[in-house]
């Protein structure tokens, strides 16, 4: 899939946030290596602790859907009704990226009508992963 479009996919995502105590958007679409596309949102919750990323939905469904090889992200992120705004994903996203990704995967970093590729490897060094179990 073009990265465009893969990207407009994570701006779309960005609608279905259900955000209403801190007011941010975040749209991800990951793309496994058959070819499909899983998407999320980030879901909050009233209790605070319960909340969910956008990337860790968009993983749990590709996972719990049979899919376990990943090229790539596209995260759009910022305040609700503003333009996507440049965030990258949070540590605890990370960690979850870095047990079915090497340090190869991209993970593309949407701001305006903008984007940026990174790596994996290049934003989480040093990843606790499953090798450490000696489990890869
Ligand atoms: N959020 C994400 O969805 N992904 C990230 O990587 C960073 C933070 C969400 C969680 C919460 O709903 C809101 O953004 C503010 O932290």
């Amino acid at each position: 899939m073009d990265t465009k479009e893969l990207v407009n996919i994570a701006e779309d995502m960005r609608e279905k946030a259900h955000a209403p105590y801190s007011g941010y958007a975040v749209g991800a679409a990951l793309e496994a290596k058959d070819g499909r596309i899983f998407t999320g949102c980030n879901i909050e919750n009233a209790s605070f602790s319960a909340t969910v990323c956008a990337e860790r939905t968009a993983f749990f469904k590709a996972v719990s859907e049979g899919a376990k090889s990943f090229s790539r992200i596209a995260i759009a992120a910022g305040p609700a009704g503003k333009p996507s705004a440049g965030g990258a994903p949070c540590g605890v996203c990370r960690q979850v990226m870095a047990e079915f990704c090497g340090p190869d995967f991209e993970i593309i970093t949407v701001n305006g009508g903008e984007y940026e590729t990174h790596t994996l490897g290049g934003l989480f060094p040093c990843a606790f992963s499953p090798a450490d179990l000696d489990k890869q």
